[in-house]
């Protein structure tokens, strides 16, 4: 995508991956509107980032997302970018029953969220010369994290996901793309100080190199590997005894 002279609204702006795509993307002058709960550490990024604005937004409300989207739209009607970015992650155990409350707000959040806002914004994004939505989801959902089922579960879905909502917009002025991670020095699984994760940093510039390009994916080279595997029922083992060995 063109990275100059986009109004972007981006989900999950105050830390982590979302923070460093957006303060990227600022500094290259587009008008950057960030969203998420927790109203200091939206505050705190507008301020060390002078133009952007913010939003609180919990995406696993549709209401909240209904009353987000009529906002921006009449505030930011040059809205042309759509993150979806904001996600949770959990432990849980799919072979036990797997708590009611970690199910709800896992898949409300990771996979509702990201369908209900692309819905009730992607008619204004028609309108545009040309948008861009780019769906964060996940290397597990290529190749899922047995410990983590239910996130992979929903990684997996916004893969798919995304390639129908390309394939439907195919005709229109809006591009689909899926950011698939790997494993990144953030607060998601307590991971921002964890050796095996790759900075966050070096992903920022890796990840905005290859979106300024015309990539569908964008798959940092760590990422490859795992994007490869995708089908590959023997390796699903392969991965989760190395994840079970190295903890
Ligand atoms: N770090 C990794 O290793 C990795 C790998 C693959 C994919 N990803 C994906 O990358 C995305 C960003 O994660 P991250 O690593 O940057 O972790 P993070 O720092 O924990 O960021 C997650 C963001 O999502 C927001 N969020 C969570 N629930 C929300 C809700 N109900 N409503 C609105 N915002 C909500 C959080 O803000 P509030 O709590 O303030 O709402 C937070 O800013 C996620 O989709 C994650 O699955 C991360």
């Amino acid at each position: 995508m063109k990275l100059t002279g986009n109004t972007i609204f981006i989900t999950g702006g105050g830390s982590g991956i979302g923070r460093g795509l957006e303060e990227a993307l600022h500094a290259l002058g587009n008008q950057v509107i960030i969203s998420g709960r927790r109203a200091g550490n939206l505050a705190e990024t507008i301020r060390a980032n002078p133009g952007m604005q913010s939003v609180e937004l919990d995406i696993s409300d549709s209401a909240s997302i209904a009353a987000v989207a009529q906002w921006l739209i009449a505030e930011h009607p040059a809205l042309n970018v759509l993150i979806n970015n904001a996600g949770v992650m959990h432990i849980d155990n799919a072979a036990g029953a797997v708590e009611e409350d970690l199910i709800v707000s896992t898949i409300t959040t990771n996979l509702m969220g990201p369908i209900r806002l692309t819905g009730a914004l992607v008619e204004h994004l028609k309108q545009q010369e040309a948008a861009t939505i780019v769906n964060v989801a996940s290397v597990l959902g290529f190749v899922p994290m047995a410990s983590a089922a239910v996130y992979s579960s929903t990684k997996a879905a916004m893969h798919s996901y995304t390639q129908s909502l390309r394939y439907r917009l195919r005709n229109s002025s809006v591009a689909v793309l899926e950011l698939a991670p790997p494993w990144v020095r953030t607060d998601l699984l307590n991971s921002s100080e964890e050796p095996r994760a790759m900075p966050l940093a070096e992903f920022i510039s890796e990840t905005m190199t290859i979106l300024g390009a015309d990539a569908e994916e964008i798959i940092v080279e760590r990422a490859q590997l795992l994007r490869s595997k995708i089908g590959d029922a023997s390796f699903v083992t392969q991965f989760n005894d190395l994840l079970e060995q190295s903890q």
